[in-house]
């Protein structure tokens, strides 16, 4: 596009990638390889014959389910503290390369957790790909914990517990919360009983919610003390929670290219950002699972500029609301503005 360079250039945070979904086609493979974990029987799953045919899959998911089977089958290779540290750093170098300045990435400790790999291989592996992006690259980085709505309340209690025990939010090892995984079907508040335990702690709190959710997610979300919202692109379907949102200076971050590969809106033009600008409403713009939707930050940056052609003055605005949102010191701001 004719502002691609103007993109590549501008000082980017990134505040919505799960580095379970920086896990690409090649690395699993090979990660299955090297671990000698069984792939799924590529007679039951022709996908998995390949490299090849599981991206041309990848192309192909009719729905953010669709997509969740994948994405959990995928991180089955990531054994060993070594591996998860590889991922990180892999996506970080990525991110660098895209003008990526701050990054805060998710992780699901519990869906490992639950295949037997312990909470502290986990968020080691993940910590260390994070102080090699500092050192390194400059970057600074952010890990969010993730619980998964497809598995009880009492495995997030779990690993929360096991944060809680390793204090690893107070020595900035896990900085936040988040919530993920399929969004219709489990209670809106089944977090409610964890969020405000972390609230009283004074730890940051996201949830994923409107991405296919109505607007009553995002409210019940918004109940339980999120200052942040994943996604929330069925926002405009309810305009007085948009004024509330605007008014209250919730960050969204959107996603545009996921949203498109998994048929949350039929185009990019249907990822509402002219409405969000025009609202108020801050977002931030992102790759959600960059090695399966096959995008990256600059991407989706470099397609929503070709799908709705904004102003440098409104990129400008999306920059400087992406620091202002993010979940760092107010030095390092100043240092990004
Ligand atoms: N939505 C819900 N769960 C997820 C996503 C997402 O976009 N990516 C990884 N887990
Ligand atoms: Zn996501």
């Amino acid at each position: 596009s004719p502002l691609h360079d103007f993109l590549q250039g501008l000082p980017k945070c990134e505040h919505h990638a799960h580095l379970e979904g920086c896990l690409s086609p090649e690395l699993f493979f090979q990660l299955a390889e090297r671990n000698g974990v069984p792939l799924p029987d590529p007679e039951a799953n022709p996908a998995y014959a390949s490299v090849a045919t599981l991206k041309e899959r990848y192309k192909n998911f009719t729905s953010l389910d669709d997509f969740l089977v994948f994405f959990f089958q995928g991180m089955t290779v990531l054994q060993h503290e070594q591996d998860f540290t590889d991922l990180a750093w892999t996506y970080f170098q990525r991110a660098h390369r895209d003008g990526v300045h701050h990054a805060e990435v998710f992780f699901d400790p519990e869906v490992h957790r639950e295949r037997g790999i312990p909470y502290e291989t986990i968020v080691d592996g993940f910590s260390k790909g994070c102080r090699r992006a500092e050192r390194e690259l400059g970057l600074t980085t952010r890990l969010i914990m993730c619980f998964v709505r497809h598995l009880p309340v009492s495995s997030a209690e779990k690993v929360y517990d096991e944060f809680i025990s390793a204090r690893h939010f107070e020595a900035g090892v896990v900085h936040g919360l988040g919530c993920s995984s399929t969004e219709i079907g489990p209670p809106k508040d089944m977090y409610r009983e964890l969020y405000a335990a972390a609230a009283e702690r004074g730890i940051p709190l996201t949830a994923h919610v409107g991405e296919v959710g109505d607007p009553t997610y995002i409210s019940a979300a918004l109940e339980l003390g999120v200052q942040r919202i994943d996604h929330g692109i069925r926002l405009v379907d309810d305009p007085e929670l948009m004024r509330r949102v605007a008014r209250e200076g919730i960050l969204l971050t959107l996603c545009p290219l996921s949203n498109v590969l998994l048929r949350c809106v039929p185009s990019l033009e249907h990822v509402p950002v002219r409405r969000f600008l025009e609202a108020g409403v801050k977002f931030s713009i992102n790759s959600d699972d960059p090695a399966y939707v096959g995008a990256y930050i600059l991407d989706n940056y470099c397609a929503v500029q070709e799908a709705h052609r904004l102003s440098v003055a409104e990129w400008c605005v999306i920059a400087e609301n992406s620091v202002r949102g993010s979940w760092i010191g107010d030095s390092r701001k100043a240092e990004l503005l």
